[in-house]
């Protein structure tokens, strides 16, 4: 569904990423592990359009989408959540899930709403709520759920357990696993490679803008879990 081949990314003189080359197949979850620096927010921003890179193909179905504008991306079935639960502050939970699914439409947005109050019912008891005073679990759960409303075929997950407390990374887990049931295709970046293990099917382990391995779970897990305490 996804291939990446070849990629490198530089900002300025600083080279993020080195022929870089990664595929995601359908229904798979695909994750991308490796310490601060190593990559893996370059390769996702890439993906969804936020950096241009300097050589290399991104394909979506067989289709280059180096020339799609980032916002054009989402129409494509790209959902994205950033890192470090960027959400809307001062807008209320309610609006900052919808954000997701805008320009889709009354009927899709009040469904996809549903559905996720269902699955979350947190996002229903806190709908009103500006979204900056939630805690930062909450916060991220809302950037997730903000990325889930469009229904997405491609979800990227640009480090969804950073920084929370074990309730929040089994609730976030749950989500995820909800996305996988939907048979959605998933590609996440995550240092905390633990509970990213665990929902994972194969996965890359990156380092200085590179592959140092890929492989099926079982394969990656010790040299993944290694990269975790760098
Ligand atoms: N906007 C930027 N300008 C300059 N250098 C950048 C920029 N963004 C990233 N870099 C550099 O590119 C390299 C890769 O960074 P990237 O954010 O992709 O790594 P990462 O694996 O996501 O790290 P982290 O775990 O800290 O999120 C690093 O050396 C980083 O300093
Ligand atoms: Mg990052």
């Amino acid at each position: 569904m996804l291939e990446i081949r070849d990629l490198d990314v530089r900002y300025g003189g600083i080279t993020a990423l080195r022929g870089l080359s990664i595929d995601v197949r359908q229904g798979e979850t695909v994750l991308l592990v490796g310490a601060n620096g190593a990559g893996k927010s370059s390769t996702i921003n890439a993906v969804i359009g936020l950096v241009r890179p300097a050589r290399g193909a991104i394909r979506l179905d067989g289709r280059d989408i180096a020339a799609v504008p980032c916002e054009r991306r989402a129409r494509l079935g790209i959902g994205y959540s950033p890192e470090g639960r960027r959400v809307f502050p001062s807008m209320t939970v309610r609006e900052n899930v919808l954000s997701g699914a805008f320009g889709m439409g009354r009927r899709h947005q009040r469904r996809a709403l549903d559905w996720l109050v269902s699955v979350f019912p947190f996002l229903g008891e806190r709908a009103s709520q500006p979204a900056g005073q939630l805690s930062g679990g909450q916060q991220q759960l809302v950037a997730i759920a903000r990325a889930m409303c469009s229904q997405p075929r491609l979800l990227l997950l640009d480090e969804p357990f950073l920084g929370l407390a074990p309730i929040w990374v089994r609730q976030i887990s749950e989500a995820i696993r909800e996305m996988q049931r939907r048979g959605t295709t998933i590609l996440m970046a995550e240092q905390m490679a633990r509970p990213a293990l665990k929902l994972a099917t194969r996965g890359y382990v990156m380092r200085g803008g590179e592959v140092r391995r890929e492989g099926t779970v079982a394969e990656i897990r010790d040299s993944a879990l290694a990269e975790e305490y760098l």
